[in-house]
């Protein structure tokens, strides 16, 4: 028996990249898992052809009545949330000076409400059945800053302190609370943001590992504080970066091993 077996899952930004591929590895481990993001997926049907329960929603993580109507019919249909990933996220950024009220709300909406809005949507049912683990998706750049990041990097910041506030208010429910935060991973977004970015080869060196990360590296990582595996973990931000955080490179360990 899986370590997910039985248990109810809900993914936001279950369309694309390190959603998708938590859908799909929460589908392996036998859970049954429910997608919502504001596109539709292609890849959806095969993601969780393992767990024939599952369902998608067309959903805007801002709307707030949306989110408490999907809430309502994972309850309906399933009687439990056992675990939810908020992984519905834009990228953004550029230099203050320079950027417009619109554009810095735009991402606030997405990244750091989408995020509030999905907590509030599942958490009285997690209270109701005194248990639950939020696995919030942030950032490396949620832990620190960096050249260009303003908007996004206060997004992230923002769900990494959002995640510790809910370990510390729902703890004694029985709820647990994370938040990972990839470095630069693999996915769609990833793919807009770094096209014909010159900066690509120095934000590739800054991973001790010497390269960007995959979509089901995060998901694993999912796996496990959805899972028991994890029961005493509350409260963490967890870096899933190939070492990014780790501290500055100066391109010495590449002299020494290539
Ligand atoms: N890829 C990276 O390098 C990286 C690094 C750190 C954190 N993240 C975060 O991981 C999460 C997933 O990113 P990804 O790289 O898989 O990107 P992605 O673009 O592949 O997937 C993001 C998904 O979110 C959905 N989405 C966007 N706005 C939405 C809205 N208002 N309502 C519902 N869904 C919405 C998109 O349709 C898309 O399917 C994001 O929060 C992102 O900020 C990504």
């Amino acid at each position: 028996m899986s370590r997910l077996t039985g248990k109810v899952t809900y993914v936001t930004g279950a369309a694309s990249g390190i959603g998708l591929a938590c859908a799909q590895r929460f589908a392996a481990e036998g859970a049954v898992v429910i997608g919502a993001d504001i596109n539709t997926s292609d890849g959806w049907a095969a993601a969780v052809a393992a767990a024939p329960a599952s369902a998608f929603h067309v959903l805007d993580v801002r709307d707030e009545a949306a989110q408490i109507e999907v809430a309502r019919m994972i309850v309906a249909d399933h009687g439990r949330i056992d675990a939810v990933v908020t992984a519905a996220g834009v990228a953004g950024g550029g230099f203050v000076h320079m950027m417009d009220l619109t554009e810095w709300q735009r991402v606030q909406d997405v990244n750091i409400t989408g995020t509030f809005l999905t907590a509030k949507a599942v958490l009285p049912a997690m209270i109701e059945q005194r248990s639950g683990s939020i696995i919030t998706i942030a950032s490396v750049e949620g832990l620190e800053g960096c050249e260009g990041g303003s908007s996004y990097n206060a997004s992230k910041g923002a769900v990494v302190l959002l995640t510790k506030n809910l370990a510390c208010d729902y703890g004694r429910a029985g709820i647990r609370a994370n938040s990972i935060c990839p470095g630069f991973i693999d996915t769609p977004m990833f793919q807009s943001v770094m096209a014909g970015m010159a900066s690509a080869p120095a934000i590739k060196e800054q991973h001790k590992l010497g390269r960007f990360g995959r979509a089901d590296e995060i998901a694993g990582v999912a796996y496990f504080l959805a899972s028991e595996d994890s029961s005493f973990v509350s409260g963490v931000a967890l870096p899933v970066d190939g070492g990014y955080v780790a501290g500055h490179s100066y391109g010495l360990s590449q002299l020494m091993f290539g």
